[in-house]
C-alpha cells in the first residue's frame, strides 16, 4: 500500500530548485521501492508562493524557463506558511533558505511553525538549528515528530547518519571533517599552483561555492557543520561562542608551499576533541601527515573521521559539494522519516 507525503518547499533558490526537480525526477523510483508518493505541495518564498491543487502543475511549473517562481503565473503574493500549514495534512516542510546565523531567521520561524502544526522538518539551512538547537530539538520530541538536517551538515556526505547510527554505543573521542567543498577545493587549487581568488573564482563555476562565499572561506560554514554535528551526535550545546574559527582567507601560498615540502596536506577542519568528559570544537587550517585518513580528500570531496573508543576510527569519503547532492540528502532525510 502507497503512502502519500505532503511536502512544502521554504526557498526556490538553487538548493529548493534542485530539490523540486530531483523529486520529479525521483517521483516514481519512490513510489516503487519506498511504497511513498512524495507530493509537493507548495513552494513559498518570502513575498509570496505557489500552492499546486494538481501535480501536473508543478510539472508546468518545473518546465518553465524562468528559475524565478515570482514570474510565475501560479505566483500568489503575500501568501504566507502560516495561512497554509493548517490547511494541508501534515507531512514534511523543507527549509531551503538561507538564514542569518546570527538570529536564526527566518527559518527558525519556519521550522518553529511547522512542529507546532505537527509536521516533520528536513532542512538543508542552517541558521535556525545553529541559534536554538536545544529547543527545537525538544520541541520536535515532545511532539513526536522528526527534525532531519543532513542538507546542513555536509548534505551528500553522510556524518549524522553514521555518528547517530552505525557508531551507536561507541563512545566517541574526537571528530575532524574536512566538511566544505568550496575551502576543499581552492586549498587543492592553490597547492596546483594557483592563486587564491582564481580558485574561489573556478569553485564558483562549479556551482559549489555560495552566491556571498563568506560564509564558506571564512570558516563559519564548516563551523555550523561541526557545532550541528558536535550537538546531534555527543550532546554538546555548542553556539559560536563555543568555537574557535580559522578561515583560508589570509592563507598564503608559503603555508602550501613548506608544508607540500614536508610531504603533508592543508586542509580547513572542523574539529571536536574529548579533554577528559569535555569536548572542544573548532575549526582550523591544519597540514596534515600522508597517513591521516583525510589527506588524499581533494578538489570538491568532503570527508569525516570519527574517533571511538570500540570500533577504532571510522571515515567517510566523497559526496557531491552541489546543490544536487544537497537535494539528495534531503530527500534521503525524509524518506528515513517515513522507513
Ligand atoms: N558551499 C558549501 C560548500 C555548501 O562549499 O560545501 C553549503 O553548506
Amino acid at each position: 500500500m502507497k503512502r502519500t507525503v505532503t511536502i512544502i518547499l521554504m526557498g526556490f533558490g538553487r538548493v529548493g530548485r534542485a530539490f523540486a526537480h530531483l523529486l520529479e525526477e525521483k517521483r516514481n523510483l519512490c513510489a516503487e521501492r519506498y511504497g511513498l508518493e512524495l507530493e509537493l505541495k507548495a513552494i513559498l518564498e518570502l513575498g509570496g508562493g505557489t500552492v499546486f491543487s494538481r501535480h501536473q502543475e508543478l510539472s508546468r511549473l518545473l518546465k518553465n524557463a524562468s528559475p524565478r517562481l515570482q514570474d510565475d503565473l501560479s505566483w500568489n503574493p503575500g501568501l504566507t506558511l502560516e495561512e497554509i500549514l493548517p490547511k494541508m495534512e501534515p507531512g514534511v516542510l523543507v527549509d531551503c533558505t538561507v538564514s542569518s546565523l546570527k538570529t536564526g531567521e527566518p527559518g527558525l520561524g519556519f521550522l518553529n511553525k511547522a512542529l507546532e502544526c505537527g509536521w516533520h522538518v528536513a532542512t538543508a539551512g542552517k541558521g535556525g538549528l545553529v541559534f536554538d538547537f536545544k529547543n527545537l530539538m525538544k520541541k520536535a520530541r515532545t511532539k513526536g515528530l522528526k527534525i532531519k538536517f543532513s542538507g546542513a551538515t555536509a548534505a551528500a556526505l553522510p556524518t549524522l547518519d553514521v555518528g547517530l547510527y552505525s557508531l551507536a554505543g561507541a563512545e566517541i573521542l574526537g571528530i575532524e571533517g574536512i566538511l566544505n567543498g568550496t575551502t576543499n577545493y581552492i586549498l587543492t587549487r592553490m597547492d596546483q599552483g594557483l592563486g587564491y581568488e582564481a580558485a574561489l573564482s573556478e569553485a564558483r563555476q562549479k556551482g559549489i561555492a555560495e552566491p556571498d562565499p563568506s560564509m564558506d572561506v571564512e570558516g563559519w560554514d564548516t563551523a555550523s557543520k561541526i557545532l550541528l554535528i558536535s550537538n546531534a551526535v555527543v550532546g554538546t550545546e555548542f553556539t559560536f561562542r563555543d568555537i574557535k574559527v580559522e578561515g583560508i582567507t589570509n592563507i598564503s601560498p608559503e603555508v602550501l608551499r613548506a608544508a607540500k615540502e614536508e610531504g603533508k596536506a592543508v586542509k580547513l577542519l572542523g574539529t571536536l576533541l574529548k579533554q577528559g568528559n569535555q569536548f572542544a570544537a573548532e575549526v582550523r587550517i591544519c597540514p596534515l601527515e600522508p597517513g591521516h585518513p583525510l589527506f588524499g580528500v581533494s578538489g570538491t570531496n568532503k570527508g569525516i573521521t570519527f574517533f571511538t573508543d570500540t570500533m577504532g576510527s571510522i571515515s567517510v569519503i566523497g559526496g557531491k559539494s552541489d546543490p544536487r547532492g544537497a537535494a539528495a540528502a534531503l530527500l534521503k532525510d525524509i524518506l528515513n522519516i517515513y522507513r
